[in-house]
């Protein structure tokens, strides 16, 4: 049977690899303990629940959604409040806004929107899986720009050699940064949006940790004077709000490629159920204290995560966004032998950082979604059967 040849282009997706990884370990009954996905595993904030459960239960909501292609007009006006309130970045709910099946979704989106055959796409490597294959999808080329630990993650524009710049039409970025829980600062941001309008360059800022950092500055793309004229930001309510599986994010900013972005997606599905998006808006309104609990979750397991791996041997800076831990591997290790050793004595699943991109060789992902007690586990059996690691 016929497929498509751009399918041929896509590695196995990262994540299906780990799970089966996790699956094969079950099924020999190793008791396996994944510090390898990015999912939260407490529950969605009740508030949420109690609106879906109000909105699934009336038949106004159960037809097509209203105003399909961009979300509903109250779900855009929810989210025009909360980057008022969190980032005081003013949208037009009307025409800056349109709702998505998540920030993954919105990728393929922007792909669809702003790329042509035969271009030229810098993404960051490493990188998030998400972002090339979109790239491919629509026959594109995508570039890898180098993020180092020697410039925190971020990568220097300044470094990106001035053809490729000049035809290159769109960059994908994220900051707080998966895998390596990098964050930006304003004057990055602000860089950003020179080298943008420079070159002509459609920046995808995809921001759903946008709201995970500890001790630094919320930061939105948007923020930043000029962002607009140059591009758009993903978000979703999958990471801040424990809504994963409910499948609700947006896409904000330039009026033009969000715009393009509905007009992709009206030709692909007909929106979202109403019903989660009005779930999404009580979400957006009235979760705020969520976020605060989920914050101290996700510290006080970073902090035991940062003292283990202290006492094994590791010295360096935790990254101050994500609920993800980017970690050097041991010297002698590579990013996936050290992976493999971590299963193999610990029972414990981590994510290689070379599966991110060539320059995550040399790195490992710890991920802080697990429930207490396993995360307690997880590092005991380190402790106890991890020798002390040398590093370069
Ligand atoms: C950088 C990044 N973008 C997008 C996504 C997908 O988010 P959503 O659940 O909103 O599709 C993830 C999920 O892990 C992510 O890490």
């Amino acid at each position: 049977m016929q497929t498509a040849d751009r399918l041929k282009k896509i590695p196995p997706y990262l994540f299906m690899t780990l799970r089966n990884k996790i699956n094969e370990a079950k099924a020999r009954g190793v008791d396996v303990i994944s510090l390898a996905i990015g999912d939260p595993v407490e529950p969605t904030p009740q508030p949420v629940i109690d609106a879906l459960t109000k909105a699934a239960n009336d038949p106004a909501n159960h037809p097509y959604p209203t105003d399909e292609e961009w979300g509903m007009l109250a779900f855009r006006e929810a989210v025009a409040r909360w980057y008022q309130r969190r980032y005081a970045v003013e949208l037009d709910a009307k025409k800056e806004i349109c709702a998505l099946i998540g920030s993954k979704e919105g990728c393929h989106h922007f792909a669809m929107a702003v790329i042509n055959p035969g271009d030229t796409v810098l993404v960051t490597d490493p990188g998030y899986p998400g972002y090339k294959p979109g790239v491919w999808f629509v026959d594109a080329t995508p570039y890898p720009v180098p993020m180092e630990g020697a410039n925190n993650f971020l990568p220097k524009l300044e470094d990106i050699p001035t053809d490729v710049a000049k035809k290159a039409c769109a960059f994908f970025l994220n900051y707080p940064n998966n895998p390596t829980g990098a964050v930006a600062t304003r004057e990055f941001l602000n860089g950003l949006v020179a080298f943008a309008r420079d070159n002509g360059i459609v920046v995808c800022y995809d921001n759903p940790y946008s709201e995970v950092v500890f001790g630094v500055e919320r930061l939105s793309f948007l923020q930043i004077p000029g962002a607009k004229d140059v591009g758009i930001e993903l978000n979703s309510l999958s990471k801040p709000y424990n809504m994963t599986g409910w499948r609700i994010g947006m896409a904000c900013g330039n009026r033009d490629i969000v715009g393009a972005i509905a007009t992709s997606k009206a030709n692909t599905d007909s929106g979202i159920f109403n019903a989660i998006q009005y779930a999404g808006i009580a979400a957006l309104d009235r979760c705020d204290d969520y976020i605060g609990e989920m914050l101290t979750i996700y510290g006080g397991r970073r902090d035991k995560l940062i003292a283990t791996l202290r006492e094994l041997g590791w010295t360096y800076d935790p990254p101050k966004g994500t609920f993800y831990l980017w970690v050097p591997a041991p010297k002698g290790y590579t990013s996936a032998e050290f992976c493999d050793l971590m299963l193999e004595k610990c029972a414990v699943v981590i994510a290689p950082g070379a599966a991110y991109g060539k320059h995550g060789e040399g790195y490992v992902r710890f991920s802080l979604t697990v429930k207490d007690d396993r995360l307690d586990e997880a590092l005991q059996r380190m402790r106890d059967h991890l020798p002390k690691f040398a590093f370069d």
